[in-house]
């Protein structure tokens, strides 16, 4: 955070600071800390130069309490200029502790401090080259050799004249692996450094013409922390080294090549706060599982044409004849990500007539798939910045494959990096456990299959079968969430067991194995996801009258088990041979996962709430992954 010439004391600078890593807290919350500076306003014109770093591990509220237990840090000085730098930490390397946690600084008298968003994979060599030198480092992570570097190079530079920028420059040009940097020193005062390579940062605009300084920029590593300040914007781009100063901003390339000019636009973001807050429900999953009649709506708008039926995707345009002639199709993602590749999988080689592969990101890489230039790669991700499907994107790239980004945030890496793609509308997803976004990105790859068809004119009953069922889809999405009382009821009598298996088939496979992640991820309980035609090759072992199962019912009856079935309201004969279901509107085919998933979001929803445990902040997850 970065602001001039209003004085402002240091309590509000602080609070300005600790707001935001509030709006930051859901990606990754083990730990996090501040640095501003020290001393008093007088003495910092004059010799008192000093920065103060306050850390500490848990939520950021703890870091809060920990600031006003401060003795030394006098809250009530004013500055002319203000200047924190803060950060929440998700540990990589090194637990969670208040050493561990950023800003890292350079030496005892924190003459250089950085914040990091990432991993340097060669810090071990730098960290032994600094030993060498001297240096000692406190902490256990691959942060703390920036910090060290910096202060290498400055106290070996060339010239007195060296200016922040070009300081940092010279650190980044050593550093390997993925990050988001941001600097601040004694030596600089006033100023901030940020630079980036396959991490996220941006800068923040804010004009205010009662002052004499029109811009006055302010770094962020997300939109979310900065929304409340300002709604313009400048992305940074890998190899940027961006400088505030005096409130000016300037950026310059690491690599300067022809064509290759650090102008940036400012773009405005179409985000509202109120969108990023809870409103009037407990949990911010709670919140997004029931904005999915919204957010498809969201999805869909401007693109699905109901009176017509046809399907228009602007990011799609340009290549999909490409596309169309394409070998096959690879869905890469992760997690979530992952099954709505999985549940859209059938439609889309019915609708394609095209091989379909479906990958875990990390497993992709690990076997090195084999890619063709013919081949277009598809990079399903809420985030944009998951590093497994990141890394699997330009290891697709590097083949020469087509890369299409299905992604929630406009402006990520997945986004900006893909040849084309679309992005899903869901509006910003906060809650650790993904629905919402998983909904979303289903319908995408649907308008997506219906896109690639829409010149066929054997598929077109079924386009209009599928493009009518998108229209009432928001309609019978409420109808489902009705049933929210009921799964809440159901819940009350399930939240003490140790174990559910979910079973289905075909279409539904999917919403097993996405059911079954819910519920693990938040409520700890163990829960699998059963194709029901394996169930006869080993889990029906696992069946007994203790076990609560959904669906692939005779089997599981037959053996005692007490199964919950989830079944089209319509299904009679299914409702008719079980004594507990949950009956969902009738939908087509292919859409019916999109209903059959959300009692399971409710049910994890309330299994959580009952076992006491933070919904929107499971233990040991972060939201957006950017680490391998
Ligand atoms: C589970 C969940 C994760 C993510 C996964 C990929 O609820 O949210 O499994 O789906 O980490 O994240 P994105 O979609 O951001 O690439």
């Amino acid at each position: 955070y970065l602001n001039y010439h209003v004085p402002r004391t240091r309590r509000e600078i602080l609070e300005v600071l600790i707001k935001g890593l509030h709006r930051l807290e859901y990606r990754g919350y083990d730990s996090a800390g501040v640095g501003i500076d020290g001393g008093n306003a007088k003495e910092w014109e004059t010799n008192s130069k000093n920065i103060h770093l306050i850390k500490q591990t848990g939520k950021v509220k703890a870091l809060d309490e920990e600031i006003h237990r401060q003795q030394d840090v006098d809250l009530d000085v004013e500055f002319d200029v203000h200047l924190g730098i803060a950060h929440t930490r998700w540990a990589t390397h090194g637990v969670p502790s208040p050493v561990n946690s950023h800003p890292q600084r350079s030496d005892k008298n924190n003459e250089f401090i950085v914040i990091h968003n990432g991993i340097i994979t060669n810090y071990k060599d730098l960290k032994k080259f600094l030993e060498s030198k001297g240096y000692e480092f406190e902490s256990e992570t691959d942060t703390e050799t920036i910090a060290k570097l910096v202060k290498y190079m400055y106290d070996n530079r060339e010239s007195d004249a060296i200016t922040f920028a070009t300081l940092v420059e010279q650190v980044t040009q050593q550093l390997e692996g993925a990050f988001a940097l941001v600097f601040k020193s004694v030596h600089y005062p006033g100023e901030a450094v940020g630079s980036r390579r396959g991490g996220p940062l941006l800068i923040g605009v804010r004009s205010d013409h009662k002052l004499s300084t029109d811009h006055i920029p302010i770094l962020y590593r997300s939109c979310d922390a900065v929304i409340e300040h300002t709604n313009r914007v400048i992305f940074l781009e890998d190899d940027d080294i961006a400088a505030v100063r005096d409130g000016r901003l300037s950026i310059h390339r690491i690599k300067r090549t022809a064509g290759d000019h650090p102008a940036r636009a400012i773009q405005t973001l179409q985000m509202e706060l109120q969108q990023i807050m809870k409103g009037n429900f407990s949990s911010f999953m709670q919140k997004e599982i029931f904005e999915q009649p919204e957010s498809v709506v969201n999805t869909m708008r401007g693109r699905v044409n109901f009176e017509n039926n046809t399907v228009i995707l602007g990011g799609l345009k340009d290549h999909i004849k490409e596309i169309q002639r394409c070998r096959r199709l690879i869905m890469i993602a992760c997690g979530t990500s992952y099954h709505a590749g999985v549940a859209t999988r059938q439609v889309l080689e019915e609708l394609t007539e095209l091989p379909v592969m479906v990958e875990l990101a990390s497993d992709f890489l690990d076997r090195n798939t084999p890619v063709f230039r013919d081949d277009v790669c598809f990079f399903i991700s809420q985030s944009g910045e998951t590093a497994d499907s990141l890394l699997a994107l330009r290891y697709c790239k590097e083949r020469g494959a087509l890369t299409v980004g299905i992604t929630n945030t406009v402006g990520s890496s997945i986004s900006r990096e893909t040849d084309c793609g679309v992005h899903i509308n869901a509006g910003p997803e906060i809650g650790v456990a993904s629905t919402k976004a998983y909904t979303s990105q289903f319908v995408a790859l649907i308008m997506f299959a219906l896109l690639m068809c829409d010149d066929r004119i054997s598929v077109q009953p079924r386009r209009r079968e599928i493009i009518q069922g998108l229209k009432v889809l928001p309609d019978l999405i409420k109808e489902v969430l009705s049933l929210d009382e009921e799964i809440q009821k159901l819940a009350a009598e399930l939240y003490q067991q140790k174990s559910v298996l979910i079973m289905g088939r075909g279409y539904h496979y999917a919403t097993c194995l996405e059911g079954a992640l819910k519920i693990k991820e938040i409520t700890y309980m163990h829960s699998e996801g059963i194709l029901a035609g394996e169930l006869k090759h080993g889990p029906l072992a696992l069946v007994d009258k203790l076990m609560p199962c959904q669906n692939a019912l005779q089997q599981v009856v037959a053996r005692q088990g007490r199964p919950i079935v989830i079944c089209d309201k319509e299904d009679y004969e299914t409702i008719k041979n079980s004594s507990r279901t949950i009956k969902v509107p009738h939908s087509v085919d292919c859409l019916q996962g999109i209903l059959s998933v959300i009692p399971l979001q409710l049910l994890s929803f309330h299994l959580a709430v009952l076992r006491g445990y933070d919904v929107d902040c499971p233990r040991n997850l972060a939201k957006s992954v950017t680490v391998e």
